[in-house]
C-alpha cells in the first residue's frame, strides 16, 4: 500500500510548554492533529482553572487563523487541589483530564503527590464525571530501580486506586512494560493507556549506542526489546484501551546535551511518519487510524475529528527536519534512526 486516508488524528499526551517555546513546537502539533491533551507541567504548573483558562488562550493565540486546533487542558493535581475548582472547570468544559505527578518523578513534578491518600476527594469528582485521571505511573522510591520504577508504581499504587475508586476512569501513561499492558488487559474498560511515538521506536540500548545519547532519553526510560515488541504489538492490534499519546516534549539543545540533561523527546514534526512505518512493518496499516484518531477520541468522550487526512509513501525516503529554531531556540527532533519513506499529503473532508 502507498496511500493511506485516516480521519486526523489526536495527540492525548502533548508537552507545549509556555513563551518562545510554545511558539516553536506549536505547529508541528497544530498542522497534523486535530486536538491534543496539552500537560499541565509548566512552570509554575496548571493547577486551578484559571490557570488553564490562562494557558489556553495563550496557547490559542500562538496559533495561526486558519489551523483548526483544539488545546485540550488538563489540571496539575497537587495535595492541595480544591476539588471544588476541578468540578467548575469540569463543568464548564474547560478541564478534560487532571495529571497525577508523583512527586520528583519527572520534569517539574515537584508539586506532585507524595500522600496518595490526599486526592480522595478529587478523585471522587473525576469518578462522578466520567473525566480521566491521567497518571504518569512511576514509583519515587531511590531504592527501586530505574527500569522497575513503571512495573511497581502499577503494582503498588495504581492497583489500590484502581481498587478503591472503581468507577474512575484511569489512563496509564506512556505506557513502556508488559507489566503495563498486562494491567489494562486485566482491569474493567475504565482503564487505557497511552503509548508514544519513541516508546515503538527505541529500547534501552539506544540510549547507550556508542556513548551517551541524551537524545533518546525520557521518562519512563525506554525499557529492554522485549518490552518495546510488546508495545509494538499492541498498539497495531486493534485494542480500543490503547491509544496515541505522544509525550513529545521539546527541550533545548543545551538542556538535552548537559551533565544532567532533561528527559523528553521531541517527536511532534514525525510521529505521523514513523507511526506509518511501524504499522506498515506490522502489516497493520488498517489499525493506524483507531490508533491515532478513534480510540482516544472515544475514551474521552471527545468527537471524531471531521476531517480526513492522508499519508503517502514515496519511493525515496522522505529528508526529515532534525532540529527547529527560532532566535537562540534550537530543539533536536527524533530521530528513529531508520528512513522514513511516509509523508502526510493534504487534508479533504
Ligand atoms: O520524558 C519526559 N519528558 N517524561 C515526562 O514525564 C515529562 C516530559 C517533560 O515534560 O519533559
Ligand atoms: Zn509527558
Amino acid at each position: 500500500m502507498t496511500k493511506i486516508s485516516i480521519r486526523q488524528p489526536d495527540d492525548w499526551h502533548l508537552h507545549l510548554r509556555d513563551g518562545e517555546l510554545l511558539k516553536l513546537v506549536l505547529p508541528h502539533t497544530a498542522q497534523q492533529f486535530g486536538k491534543a491533551l496539552i500537560m499541565p507541567n509548566v512552570v509554575p504548573p496548571i493547577i486551578t482553572t484559571d490557570d488553564a483558562y490562562t494557558y489556553r488562550q495563550e496557547i490559542l493565540s500562538g496559533l495561526d487563523s486558519h489551523v483548526d486546533f483544539n488545546p485540550l487542558m488538563s489540571l496539575y493535581l497537587t495535595e492541595d487541589t480544591n476539588p471544588v475548582d476541578v468540578e467548575k472547570g469540569i463543568e464548564n468544559g474547560l478541564v478534560k483530564a487532571v495529571k497525577l505527578y508523583p512527586a520528583g518523578a519527572t520534569t517539574n513534578s515537584s508539586n506532585g503527590v507524595r500522600d496518595f491518600n490526599t486526592i480522595g476527594t478529587t478523585l471522587e469528582v473525576l469518578s462522578k464525571y466520567k473525566v480521566p485521571l491521567c497518571v504518569h505511573g512511576e514509583i519515587v522510591d531511590g531504592e527501586v530501580d530505574i527500569f522497575d520504577r513503571e512495573a511497581e508504581f502499577t503494582k503498588r499504587i495504581l492497583s489500590p486506586i484502581h481498587r478503591n475508586f472503581p468507577d474512575l476512569k484511569i489512563i496509564l501513561e506512556h505506557i513502556t512494560t508488559k507489566e503495563a499492558i498486562d494491567f489494562v488487559h486485566h482491569t474493567p474498560d475504565n482503564v487505557a493507556a497511552t503509548i508514544t511515538v519513541h516508546h515503538l521506536v527505541i529500547n534501552r540500548n539506544h540510549i547507550f549506542k556508542g556513548g551517551i545519547r541524551p537524545h533518546y532519553f525520557c521518562l519512563p526510560i525506554a525499557k529492554r526489546e522485549f518490552h518495546r515488541q510488546h508495545l509494538v504489538e499492541v498498539a497495531t492490534s486493534g485494542h480500543p484501551s490503547f491509544f496515541l499519546g505522544t509525550d513529545s516534549a521539546p527541550h533545548t539543545v543545551g538542556a538535552k546535551e548537559s551533565a544532567c540533561g532533561c528527559a523528553g523527546i521531541f517527536t511532534a514534526p514525525v510521529a505521523l511518519p514513523v507511526l506509518a512505518h511501524i504499522f506498515e512493518n506490522e502489516d497493520s496499516l488498517d489499525k493506524l487510524e483507531g490508533f491515532t484518531s478513534i480510540f482516544g477520541a472515544n475514551f474521552y468522550g471527545e468527537p471524531l475529528n471531521p476531517i480526513f487526512v492522508t499519508l503517502e509513501k514515496s519511493n525515496e525516503p522522505i529528508k526529515q527536519l532534525s532540529q527547529v529554531s527560532s532566535n537562540d531556540l534550537q530543539v533536536a527532533v527524533f530521530d528513529p534512526e531508520f528512513d522514513i519513506h511516509w509523508y502526510v499529503k493534504d487534508q479533504d473532508d
